[in-house]
């Protein structure tokens, strides 16, 4: 798919004053600092279209961009930040859990994780919400060009040999890197795919 236009619409921690749910909708979420942000602006093309930062936390709000004029992409705020408060996660949790029962355009998510990691128990958990609440996502293993490729296969084999664990079926994954842009016409496919 040819990205022709992107653009920055809003910004706002409220489900109900997202921008109206007319188009199909694409949302990132995974830990603090795992390349949301970075995978978006790989994406579209865009530098600087999502803010970015070696620090987590970053990202704090729903933030919306409009593509093509026919679809969104919404950059969330990362989970598993340590040094944030007992409030400000619960705060998270309850947007965040809000904004994917009840997005009704949400096409799907994208759960990026780390692909020098082992599988974590708040992407685990957070991926079982998402079955449970029957919302459709998929998996990106970010990062890859901090690796060798044979280690990221590893890496991703162990991980979802982890899920197989309680998973029946497994969800697609993507591999991908925001600095080699790595996996760019694999997701942009994709999404072309459903918003078919
Ligand atoms: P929060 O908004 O804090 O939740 O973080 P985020 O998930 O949006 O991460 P962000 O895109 O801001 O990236 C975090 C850091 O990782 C930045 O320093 C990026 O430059 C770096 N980074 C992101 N993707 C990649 C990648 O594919 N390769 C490398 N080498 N660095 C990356
Ligand atoms: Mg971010």
């Amino acid at each position: 798919m040819i990205i022709r236009a992107a653009k920055f619409l809003m910004s706002n921690s409220r489900v109900d004053q997202c921008p109206p749910p007319t188009l199909p909708e694409y949302a990132f979420i995974g830990r603090s600092n795992v390349g949301k942000s970075s995978l978006i602006n790989m994406l579209t093309g865009q530098k600087g279209l999502a803010k970015t930062s070696s620090l987590p936390g970053k990202t704090q709000l729903i933030n919306h961009f409009l593509i093509n004029d026919a679809w969104y992409l919404v950059d969330l705020p990362g989970y598993g930040y340590a040094k944030v408060s007992k409030d400000s996660r619960a705060a998270w949790l309850k947007m965040i859990n809000f904004y994917m029962r009840r997005r009704e355009n949400l096409a799907c998510v994208f759960v990026l994780v780390d692909s020098r990691h082992e599988p974590q128990t708040p992407d685990l958990e957070f991926m079982e919400m998402l079955g449970t609440e029957g919302v459709p996502f998929v998996m990106v293993f970010t990062k890859t060009d901090k690796q060798s490729g044979s280690r990221t296969q590893q890496n991703i084999v162990t991980y979802l040999q982890k899920m197989s664990e309680t998973w029946d079926e497994l969800p697609r994954h993507f591999i991908t890197s925001a600095e080699e842009k790595t996996g760019r016409e694999e997701v942009l496919d994709f999404i072309e795919e459903i918003n078919r």
